[in-house]
């Protein structure tokens, strides 16, 4: 457990004038099922007993003997970075993760004290912060060692780093290949504790596991020459989601996982965990229902023609909220039935076909993504609308949809446990 040695906010507002994590509050109910609707007929729900739930599942899957460690970044693909942190740690989640300082340091202001990774690497003008908040960058670089070193000597306190080694990502991490220099290198920053050795996998998720298997050989051989030279990092990490649930000898000491507690999974061919499922559903409601004759067009464009008279329904959400621009293509969900969106989306306003639903009425329910009834818009499916990945999908529903914490799943939680 770490402690953040000061609470300086203003010294913080100084250093990160971004910090913008939250949700609007006076739309925000926490830890009950929703009871009144929010202020904003659009809004994104997040199952808080869904995600218990998969978090236990989860920790049950997996060996004892595997820490966990939940990846937080971009407010936890935007469930609420804070509401997912909390979970995981009660569920026995070791540490968290996140990518840049702003999200470090709103976790270490609301309160949360336990280790904090930060994913890629820092800018020098951000070390003496990691210091201050006790935030555990991953190094790649002799300089921000060194720099990093200067700053610990300083303070006359070792401070934890992760290395991290680039076994084909080609993105963050000292290249396996070139590991004789550097290892020994590493070795004269006696003020650095080397708390984490770590690499990342580019494609642990696909059916053929060609190149995650030649990652992790890669991986092996850097540790045993750390080994060879008497240096043994207390914790190894390489799997993200993908790599946990299909390559179960990639597991070393911990896992990070950022997709999968969310019910969502990597992609469709990896290992499933029966129970886990998608806690995020996105929502809105039908605010104007209108009659329109044969040859009306809909929305910009005029990129909808009426075959013949219709109703058309309008959703108070577009892309400006992070639902892709479509044309005359997808479908939301409405009494549990599919209906589908007609013209092009505007920036605040969608437009759906109601003729095939006469009980429809102005303020009925829509579900946009998730479970309505028997009816599902998969993250999947919203991916595929998007010519994307689900990782986007949910990550792209904007902070102006008001995030809403509801708990759909008491029982279910209880016959997890
Ligand atoms: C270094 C690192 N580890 C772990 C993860 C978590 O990946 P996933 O969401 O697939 O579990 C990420 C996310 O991109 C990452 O960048």
């Amino acid at each position: 457990m770490v402690t953040p040695r000061s609470r300086n906010t203003r010294e913080i507002q100084r250093v990160t004038p971004n910090v913008n994590m939250g949700q609007p509050a006076s739309a925000q109910r926490v830890g009950a099922q929703l009871t009144s609707a929010p202020l904003r007929p659009a809004w994104v729900e997040v199952d808080l007993g869904q995600l218990r739930k998969n978090f236990r599942l989860i920790h049950a899957d997996k060996p004892s003997d595997v820490a966990m460690l939940s990846v937080v970044k971009d407010n936890a693909y935007g469930h609420g970075a804070l509401t997912v942190a909390r979970c995981a740690i009660d569920v026995g989640a070791k540490a968290l993760a996140v990518s840049n300082l702003d999200e470090a340091l709103h976790l270490r202001h609301s309160g949360i004290v336990e280790p904090i990774l930060i994913f890629g690497t820092r800018p020098f003008a951000e070390l003496p912060c990691c210091l201050e908040y006790s935030l555990i960058p991953c190094v790649d670089d002799l300089e921000t060692a060194e720099r990093l070193n200067a700053l610990a000597a300083g303070n006359r306190r070792r401070h934890p780093v992760h290395l991290e080694i680039d076994t084909g990502m080609s993105r963050y991490g000292i290249r396996w290949d070139t590991r004789q220099q550097w290892m020994a290198a590493f070795q004269r920053f006696e003020w650095l504790e080397l708390a984490g050795v770590m690499s990342h996998f580019a494609m642990s998720d696909e059916l053929d596991k060609h190149f995650a298997l030649l990652q992790l050989d890669r991986f092996r051989q850097c540790l045993d020459r750390l080994n060879t030279m008497g240096i043994r990092a207390p914790v190894r990490h390489l799997c993200n989601s993908g790599g946990f649930l299909d390559l179960p000898e990639a597991h070393f000491d911990l896992v990070r996982l950022g997709i999968l507690p969310l019910g969502v999974y990597p992609s469709k061919v990896c290992r499933r965990i029966p129970g886990v499922s998608p806690v995020m559903t996105v929502k809105s409601k039908i605010m104007r229902i209108q009659n329109i004759q044969k040859g009306d067009s809909v929305g910009y464009g005029m990129r909808y023609r009426a075959p013949s008279k219709r109703r058309i329904g309008v959703m108070p959400i577009g892309y400006g909220d992070g639902f892709p621009r479509v044309r005359n293509q997808g479908e939301v969900l409405i009494h549990g039935q599919r209906t589908p969106i007609v013209g092009a989306n505007a920036m605040d306003a969608t437009m759906v076909d109601l003729t095939g639903l006469p009980d429809a009425r102005e303020g009925d329910d829509v579900v946009i993504q998730g479970r309505q009834k028997d009816e599902v818009i998969s993250v999947d499916e919203m991916a595929a609308l998007k010519g994307t990945v689900s990782y986007e999908v949910l990550c792209g529903w904007r902070l102006r949809l008001p995030r809403i914490e509801v708990d759909h799943s008491t029982q279910a939680v209880e016959s997890s446990s």
